[in-house]
This record gives C-alpha cells, structure tokens and sequence, in this order.
C-alpha cells in the first residue's frame, strides 16, 4: 500500500466517478502504463471460449472500454456489467448501445451476481478492494461465479513483495503519470488517486491466493511497472 489509506473507497471519491465518458476514456489510456497493451491480449485469452453466446461478467465495468473489445469478439454474449459509479454506467450504456449488456449499478464486493459465468473480467478496479482480506474474498466469489472450465481475466494496478522491486516499478509508474497528464491539475487528480485512493497488493501474494482458491494454470500474462494482467482457470470437474 503506499501513504495513507482511505477505507474502502466509494463511487464518489474515485476520480472516474466526476469525469465525462470522454474526458475519462482519454485520461484512463494515457495514466494507465500499458492499458493499451493489456486490453490488445484480451482476445487471444478468449481463444479456448466455444460458445457463440457465452456468460460474460465484469466487475468495474467503468464506461465499457475493455467490454467493447470482448464484445466485438462476442457481439451476442450475455453480457452483465457490475459497476457503482452511475456516471460510469452512462459513459458504458452509450459505448456498449449495439450489445444490449445488461448494466447494475452496485458494490461488486456484496451485490448477488449471477452464476455459472463463462468469463469473469475485471480490469483497474479490483485494487481498490481495501484489504488482503477483501480481494481474497472477491477472489474465493469469483471462483464460486465461474462456471467448470471458466477464465478470470484479471487486469490491474499491483506492487511486489520485493522493496527494491516494489520502489523501481512504483517510481516508473508515477514517472509515467508525470510524462503523460495532460496539465498540473490533471497531474495532481491522477497522482493523489494513486497515491492515497489505490490499495495495491503485491502481485506475489495474489497469485498465491487464487491458486489457493483452488484457480488452476495461474499465468502472469503481461508487466510493465505496476500494472499485470493475470489469468486463471477454473478446472473441470
Ligand atoms: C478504472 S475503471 C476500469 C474500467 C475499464 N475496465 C478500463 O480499463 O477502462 C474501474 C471501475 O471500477 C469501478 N469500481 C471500483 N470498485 C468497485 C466496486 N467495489 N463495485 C463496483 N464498481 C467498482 C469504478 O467505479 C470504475 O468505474
């Protein structure tokens, strides 16, 4: 974790929630160090996927930037979207129009979800789960949600267990903030949000929780600075 941290954050506190869909779409590319990059592997992960209308949920829909590119593989997926910012959900509702997903304003962490998912994704969002305890929480609900022979597609902000490495990779990723906000008070929006909003945990240890929750073929897929993206199966039984 760095700084000082907030208890787990509400809708309003988190910048999203005060841009416009298009200021947000423009900012989340450029402070994300490769968001382009984790989203352009998305579709090779859902290769193994055989069904033309899959089950399809997201956690932190956001305004549907990484739904957009699964639902262009899958336009006719049952698509559900989980997000708690309502503005978010507007900027998703436009975005996702020719898809009809379904889109629930709620807390991800305690809202009924449906069952038997073919795919759960989540990405830039499950870090704001404030502690190991919450995210390994989310992770064991995840695991319930899935069904035999799913994929969690997991895309976020993390840190490592290793200082030296945690410090180098946090110092690129706030390097990154510096070289791509587009003005000071941006700069300050995004580099407060990182600082005192994101609780990161060392991506060590959550690849060691959802192996423990029973996740099969855990994969680290992707790293650049503090953002990976993961991706774990859950078995046949
Ligand atoms: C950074 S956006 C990511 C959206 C999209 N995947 C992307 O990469 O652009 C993260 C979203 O997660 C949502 N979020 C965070 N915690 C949440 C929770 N506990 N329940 C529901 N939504 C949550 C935020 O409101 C935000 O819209």
């Amino acid at each position: 974790m760095y700084g000082e941290k907030v208890a787990n954050a509400r809708p309003d506190e988190l910048n999203y929630d005060q841009y416009e869909k298009k200021k947000y779409d423009h900012d989340i590319v450029r402070v994300i160090p490769g968001h382009e990059e984790v989203h352009k592997q998305i579709p090779r992960l859902l290769l193994g996927i055989n069904q033309k209308k899959p089950k399809i949920l997201e956690l932190g829909i956001g305004t549907g930037i990484t739904a957009d590119i699964i639902l262009r593989r899958f336009p006719k997926a049952q698509y559900i979207g989980i997000d708690f910012s309502k503005n978010m959900l507007v900027g998703a509702q436009q975005r996702l129009e020719p898809y009809k997903p379904t889109l629930i304003c709620a807390d991800y962490a305690t809202c009924k979800w449906p069952i038997e998912n073919d795919v759960i994704v989540s990405v830039i969002s499950i870090h704001h789960q404030e502690t190991d305890r919450d995210k390994k929480k989310l992770f064991k609900k995840i695991y319930r949600h899935l069904a035999a022979g799913g994929i969690f597609i997991f895309g976020d902000l993390v840190t490592f267990e290793d200082k030296n490495t945690a410090a180098f990779n946090e110092a690129l990723h706030f390097h990154h903030l510096v070289e791509n906000a587009s003005s000071r008070k941006n700069l300050t929006e995004w580099a407060f949000h990182h600082k005192y909003l994101n609780c990161l945990a060392p991506v060590e240890k959550q690849l060691q929780w959802l192996q423990q929750t029973g996740f099969e073929k855990v994969r680290l897929i992707y790293h650049r600075y503090n953002t990976v993206l993961i991706v774990a199966n859950k078995g046949h039984l």
